[in-house]
């Protein structure tokens, strides 16, 4: 198996999920060669709990990556059919991803369905909608 995959999988391996149960991983390939990876972080106050997409891409932001170095990203969930990221998700990637990055979307079966980024959320609210 590939090593973004095989990281993801670690990551979802990490979940910190006691509330939902639901472990999901996600990591990120760097045109570096490099990988970041993340998963989803529940709390007991439901509302504060993050996803692993967004894990995942808050910490590449964090250490200085922006989306030009970004060469892929993968999704990972113990699901019957290849995850589905959710909304908020898919807004964040939208600005935090080039619209022509390619995301895996997968399970523990490895069966893959792959978008990308604007076939996810097409007319995604954007930094220009800000301005009226
Ligand atoms: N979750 C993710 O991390 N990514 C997804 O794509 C779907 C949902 C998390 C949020 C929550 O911790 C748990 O899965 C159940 O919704």
């Amino acid at each position: 198996m590939e090593k973004l995959y095989e990281e993801a999988r670690k990551a979802f391996m990490n979940s910190y999920s006691p509330y939902s149960k639901f472990k999901v991983g996600a990591a990120i390939e760097l045109k570096n060669g490099e990988i970041i990876s993340g998963t989803n972080v529940e709390n007991s106050s439901y509302g504060l709990s993050i996803c692993a997409e967004r894990s995942a891409l808050f910490t590449a932001y964090s250490l200085g990556y922006r989306k030009n170095d970004i060469k892929k990203m993968l999704v990972i969930g113990d699901t019957i059919k290849p995850i589905s990221p959710c909304g908020a998700c898919r807004q964040v990637m939208s600005e935090l991803l080039e619209l022509d990055t390619e995301v895996i979307l997968t399970n523990l079966n490895n069966e893959r369905l792959i978008y990308k980024v604007n076939e996810l959320l097409p007319y995604h609210f954007n930094e220009g909608d800000l301005n009226g």
